[in-house]
């Protein structure tokens, strides 16, 4: 070979290497590159992909899951560590279990990607213990009544198969996350005090916070406070029950006293239904009003293919109005039948729904779902400052069955994942 046809041939053949790529390769993009002129994409991660090891998925699978994170996210949240089951499964200042939360910080500061804390304050994955007591309120039975279901259900092992809520009917609904679905704490036996609940909380809050204080920059501190039916704005929560609807407030304060820098999240679901929105509307307005330090509001947006630009426009239109940063917390697009069926504001519900088939056409209609929810995102892109991803692929998602994000079980990229890279690449500023 002379010269010049090596020359020539040096180039062929990384053009012919080239052509064979997937589409998505060949203008190499990642979801946190595309967005970064708009906003922050994160996901949540589970133990295995923030430890490397255990798990679900072969070593393999795993060691590709982190690649993909660290690929396409430039900002992470864990799935289920830093929840108050995981955090704390025992009373008292000993009680904590630290290892699987401070390996999330260590995964998230090492990759430079902004952490999320999730979640100080919520009535679900919360062991019994936190609202045990010997106070008796008015009309109380002295013994509780027998729990429905097991009254604390075991850690779960990391990353494992959703378990079958223990002790319940068949068929019954799994809780968030797949853990044993509604465990109630009986309210109408002995329990905490406002008092002592309000010490548990604040003790709480100031040392999972204050133990993360400059590495975790944003917090949910109260989830899903708000009620689904009826008129009342909050849910009956041992929260609610025990200390009172200034559960919320308190929740806040503790978090600011505890990192002053941090951003305070309310955060919840299901608030693409007006009426649900109404509610956060007049929560926002009234901790605004009482100056309590909320400072983003966190809509989970679990939605479903259904799902369209006009409902996406306005529920951010009206969010924005309180005049904070939306922060879109939990993301995915439910492509099974049964995720069909209206807004499911329901966390518990709508895991159910995934059973059964997926709709037809699905990957064009989460395509379209996709497209359709990024063009509000950036349509409202003063206001939403991150889009986080509730898991990095479907292999790794609490909706798994119904094929709910923008990376499959192999982490190939969907054209969904196409279109969304493509809207980011449209919308970004021009050069001047
Ligand atoms: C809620 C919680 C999340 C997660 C999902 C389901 O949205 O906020 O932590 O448990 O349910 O997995």
């Amino acid at each position: 070979m002379n010269r010049v046809t090596q020359f020539v041939s040096s180039l062929i053949l990384p053009l012919a290497l080239v052509s064979a790529l997937p589409a998505y390769a060949e203008a190499p993009a990642t979801l946190k590159d595309a967005y970064l002129p708009h906003f922050k994409i994160g996901t949540c991660i589970n133990r295995s992909v923030a430890t490397g090891q255990g798990g679900r998925r072969s070593e393999d699978q795993v060691k590709a899951d982190i690649a993909l994170v660290k690929a396409q996210f430039n900002q992470v949240v864990a799935e289920n560590e830093m929840k108050w089951m995981s955090l704390h499964p025992r009373a008292g200042k000993n009680g904590y279990d630290w290892i699987a939360a401070d390996a999330f910080v260590e995964f998230g500061t090492k990759n430079n990607m902004e952490l999320a804390g999730h979640t100080l304050v919520w009535h679900s994955q919360i062991p019994n213990w936190v609202f045990e007591g010997t106070f008796l309120p008015p009309g109380a039975a002295e013994k509780p009544d027998p729990p429905a279901a097991e009254s604390t259900p075991p850690a779960p092992a990391p990353n494992a198969a959703p378990p079958a809520p223990n002790g319940a009917p068949p068929g019954a609904r799994r809780g968030p996350g797949g853990f044993p679905g509604p465990r109630q704490f009986d309210l109408n036996g002995p329990r905490a005090t406002r008092e002592e609940l309000l010490e548990r909380m604040r003790e709480h809050i100031h040392t999972v916070v204050g133990r993360y204080k400059g590495k975790i920059k944003v917090w949910d501190v109260v989830n899903e406070a708000i009620s689904d039916g009826g008129e009342e704005v909050l849910r009956k929560s041992p929260w609610s029950v025990i200390i009172g609807p200034d559960f919320i407030e308190k929740a806040f304060q503790f978090a600011h006293e505890a990192d002053p820098d941090a951003i305070l999240r309310y955060n919840d679901y299901g608030l693409e239904n007006p009426k649900k929105r109404q509610k956060l509307i007049t929560l926002i307005k009234g901790l605004q009003e009482k100056k309590v330090p909320v400072m983003a509001i966190g809509t989970q947006a679990h939605l479903n293919v259904s799902v369209t630009f006009d409902i996406m426009d306005q529920s951010l239109a009206e969010m924005k109005a309180l005049g904070l940063p939306i922060h879109v917390t939990e993301l995915d697009v439910n492509g099974a039948m049964g995720g069909q069926q209206g807004f499911g504001a329901d966390v518990g519900g709508n895991a159910a729904a995934t059973d059964g088939g997926l709709v037809a056409e699905a990957d064009k209609k989460l395509t379209e779902a996709y497209s359709a929810i990024f063009k509000a995102f950036l349509k409202h892109k003063d206001a939403v400052k991150v889009v986080t991803f509730w898991g990095p692929n479907d292999a790794n998602s609490w909706r798994g069955r119904a094929r709910p994000l923008l990376f499959d079980a192999d982490n190939k990229p969907k054209p969904a994942f196409d279109a969304v890279v493509k809207l980011a690449t449209e919308n970004a500023p021009k050069a001047p």
